[in-house]
């Protein structure tokens, strides 16, 4: 079997920023008007007034400190509250398969392989702007990649799922060279009025390209072995599809339209999913935690990454051996960890292993052992 390696990742960055306090200012301003507009009936008990949100909440909650966004003025705009993302003719490439096509780029050039050579482009995302035909196919085509290219959503764990699809493609011999491309556009099915979670989410793209090692011309990232595992929950949810749900009154329901969690939950459960998983995968595979160079983990809360960091390696990480970048982009969904390693990866010198893992709904964690070579 051909063994596998990650040559090439980028990143599309959105060039709109929301800091803490722009967000909170615009939720307070929104929260101002919908109580005054419900005055009447928040005397009278009937409606929970809206409480206020708070930069100093959301830092201490989340270590998320600002967001990058692919429109800033709509979400910042109390009278609207959502991202407005103009819609786009059937002629003209998706906004998805514009910021894939940025993130692809920059994978391809640092792999220096050319676009044609490519076999497979596999967008996985959290959610897509259409149903079909799938962006990876307007992607392929945008790029001039061969082969085929096919959509695949595993929430936040999208990324290391993509990979092990790949990397398994390509070890059986059925492709030799795959892009793994995870736009997401967050901001758009994130409901930005509820105080509990408008903070979380930001917009980016990232890519990686993966080729059989023995076609790697430079410096790679060796993929040691993959591991998906998945365990249904209602915890993290996002009902949007074509069955359009209606309240009683008629009226459509778009709260359970939009990203929901139970984040106390999510909190308790995942991380001893997710520390067992690494642990387990690292053991299986021979590495202890001092063979660990470094940890890419999925960027969705700090003691999150803090807790599961201590838990595998078996005492606080030194500054740099999990690096985190939620505080710039806030969470990515399943980006983050893709982030975090192509921000962080190339001081790594030949030999040393890392682990990225993604983690999210569904419950779904996944992750990919690497070994710097070349
Ligand atoms: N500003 C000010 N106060 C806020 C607030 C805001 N924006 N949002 C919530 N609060 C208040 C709550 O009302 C609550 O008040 P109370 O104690 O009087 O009831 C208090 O702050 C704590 O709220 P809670 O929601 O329990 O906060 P938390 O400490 O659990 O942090 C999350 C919230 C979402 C950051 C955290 O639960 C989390 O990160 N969970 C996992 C998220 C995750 O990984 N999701 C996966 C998505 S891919």
């Amino acid at each position: 079997m051909d063994q596998v390696a990650i040559t090439g990742s980028g990143v599309f960055t959105p060039s709109e920023i929301i800091t803490n306090d722009e967000l909170v200012v615009a939720f307070n301003a929104y929260a101002d008007r919908f109580n005054a507009a419900h005055a009447d009936a928040i005397a009278a008990g009937e409606v929970d007034a809206m409480a206020h949100s708070s930069a100093d909440f959301i830092v201490s909650a989340s270590g998320i400190e600002q967001r990058f966004v692919m429109d800033k003025t709509g979400v910042l705009d109390p009278a609207v509250m959502h991202p407005l993302l103009r819609q786009r003719s059937d002629d003209e490439p998706g906004i998805m398969a514009e910021m894939a096509l940025d993130a692809c780029t920059k994978a391809l050039t640092q792999a220096n392989v050319a676009a044609e050579n490519v076999d497979a482009v596999i967008v996985a995302a959290s959610n897509h702007e259409r149903a079909y035909p799938a962006i990876a196919i307007e992607v392929q085509d945008l790029l001039g990649c061969g082969g085929f290219g096919f959509d695949m959503n595993v929430a936040c764990s999208s990324a290391t799922f993509g990979i092990q699809a790949a990397a398994d493609m390509i070890r059986s011999g059925s492709i030799a060279k795959a892009l793994v491309v995870n736009p997401e556009i967050c901001s758009a099915h994130l409901e930005w009025r509820d105080r509990d979670c408008h903070f979380i989410f930001g917009d980016v793209c990232t890519a990686v390209l993966l080729e059989r090692e023995a076609d790697a011309t430079g410096p790679r990232f060796t993929i040691r072995s993959t591991r998906c595992a998945t365990q249904f929950s209602n915890n993290i949810r996002n009902n949007n599809g074509f069955l359009r749900r209606t309240r009683p009154d008629g009226l459509a329901d778009r709260r359970d339209m939009q990203f929901m969690q139970n984040g106390r939950k999510v909190f308790k459960e995942v991380l001893p999913l997710v520390s067992a998983h690494i642990q387990d995968h690292m053991t299986d595979e021979g590495i202890g935690a001092d063979d660990l160079k470094r940890l890419w983990l999925h960027q969705a809360n700090k003691s999150m990454n803090d807790f599961i960091g201590r838990k595998v390696l078996g005492r606080t990480p030194e500054p740099g051996e999990q690096p985190n970048i939620l505080q710039d982009y806030a969470n990515t969904s399943s980006a983050g960890s893709i982030i975090a390693f192509s921000r962080h990866s190339a001081d790594l010198t030949p030999g040393d292993v890392g682990l990225i893992c993604s983690f999210g709904a569904g419950y779904s964690v996944g992750s990919v052992l690497v070994e710097r070579r070349g």
